[in-house]
């Protein structure tokens, strides 16, 4: 198995071009089942869940060319078969989300619950009772969800808290429900809002996105689309800019939505990070001391992502004093604190609090990756740690970063991919 051997990194100097989101591309990708005919997706990371999403449509009769760099085309014209496997399903908890499209485009389907992950459960009892809201008939056997709907019929819908996947599935199936369709307590992230933008470009009839009550009046069928293009992964840019703070020097992040990283910025600002925010870049200078201990909680966009709290907590170890994180979206998201620990840094947990405390001189160590995001946090204590670390269990961080070692090697890090 691959893993990362890494030194420690003097300044990171130069610019990144961060790729298209992993959680959009994957929504998208199951979306185009309902387009019925070829789809080009521009701007696709090439990252082991598109692969394994690619996989997934094939394996129901679906065909996807990976066209060049980073464009896909995905041809479900021959998709007839509803039925996503564990084996598949398993590796990735996103392809759930192909369970929306083919209740709405074949009024039924089996597709196996998602397992959980490092940190703990992830249900998918939201998903499961707003589709019952539209009229699907559910049943669990033998680890599958059985599914199947007469009619599809719009329903007032309210999630007990946002979700981002059971908003993207249940939208699916609202689309083409008969009547009219709320949801509240909708997910606002930016990728759902590309999914809804793209299912209108489809004559879908969805308003409110980019709220958290969507409201769709369904209609009796979709027209087909040429091409979608994939928007900028927002998680990828806040982990390169915490990078760079971290470690020091200038890098300029290219090709993102400032907007969509706005919470981030707004925390870096805090923590006393030179930072310059143009139309689609965001230069960082930062001289990785004089860092401030900044306190934060995650939540539901447009709040600090909880996909960015490990790459945080790992700033907040170099920072002038202690800080607090709470963890509002996965109370249990703190897999990363034991490795990070390893290298030296000092984080406690109180009642799902972390408490670190800053100025840690942080030493190199065997660590090992446990999930996507707690892998890019080791990756930038690393770069900082004084002598050599290897992170193991690369496979993880290859699900949710696209070539981030050449990236990061092009800005001055010192990291090698071994076998
Ligand atoms: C999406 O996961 C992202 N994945 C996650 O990114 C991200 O951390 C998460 O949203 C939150 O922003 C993709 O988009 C592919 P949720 P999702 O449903 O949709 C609870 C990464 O590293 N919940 O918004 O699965 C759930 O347990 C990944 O890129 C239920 O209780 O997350 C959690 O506490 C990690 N029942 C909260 O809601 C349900 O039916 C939010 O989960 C569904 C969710």
């Amino acid at each position: 198995m691959d893993y990362f051997e890494i030194k420690e990194s003097k300044k990171l100097y130069g610019s990144v071009k961060v790729s298209g989101a992993k959680n959009a591309v994957l929504p998208l990708m199951a979306a185009s089942i309902l387009n019925k005919k070829k789809i080009k997706i521009l701007n696709v990371p090439t990252l082991s869940d598109s692969i394994t999403m690619s996989k997934l449509i094939e394996e129901m009769g679906g065909n996807v060319q990976f066209d060049s760099d980073d464009s896909i085309i995905v041809d479900s014209s021959k998709l007839n078969n509803p039925y996503a496997p564990y084996d598949l399903v398993k590796t990735m908890r996103a392809s759930f989300y192909v369970l929306g499209p083919l209740l709405a485009r074949f009024k039924k389907a089996k597709v196996s619950l998602p397992g959980g992950c490092a940190w703990g459960p992830r249900p998918v009892d939201f998903h499961l009772k707003g589709l019952e809201s539209l009229g699907v008939k559910i049943s669990i056997e033998n680890g599958y969800v059985v599914a199947n709907a007469r009619q599809l019929v719009g329903n007032k819908i309210h999630f007990p808290k946002i979700s981002v996947g059971a908003t993207g599935n249940v939208v699916m199936v609202a689309i083409l429900a008969e009547g009219t369709t709320t949801i509240t307590n909708a997910a606002a992230e930016p990728e759902i809002q590309q999914l809804c933008k793209m299912l209108n470009e489809m004559g879908a009839k969805i308003s409110g996105i980019g709220s958290n009550t969507l409201l769709i009046k369904g209609v009796k069928s979709l027209k087909p689309i040429k091409e979608v293009s994939v928007i900028p992964d927002r998680i990828e840019a806040g982990t390169f800019l915490i990078a760079a703070a971290a470690v020091g020097g200038e890098v300029e992040i290219k090709n993102i939505i400032p907007e969509h990283l706005e919470s981030v910025t707004n925390c870096l600002l805090k923590a006393n990070i030179d930072i310059n925010v143009r139309d689609s870049s965001i230069t960082i200078k930062s001289d990785g001391k004089n860092i401030l201990s900044t306190n934060i909680e995650t939540n539901e966009y447009p709040g600090f992502p909880t996909d960015l709290q490990a790459q945080w907590m790992m700033l907040m170890c170099l920072a002038d004093g202690t800080s607090t994180i709470k963890e509002n979206i996965y109370y249990d998201r703190f897999t990363h604190i034991m490795e990070l620990n390893r290298l030296g840094c000092n984080i406690k947990l109180e009642d799902s609090v972390a408490i670190i405390e800053g100025n840690k001189n942080l030493i190199g160590a065997d660590v090992m990756s446990t999930d996507i995001r707690a892998s890019a946090a080791l990756i930038i204590a690393a770069l900082c740690a004084k002598g050599v670390t290897n992170i193991s269990r690369v496979y993880h961080i290859d699900r949710g970063y696209d070539k981030i070692e050449k990236k990061l090697t092009n800005i001055g890090a010192n990291i090698i991919r071994k076998k």
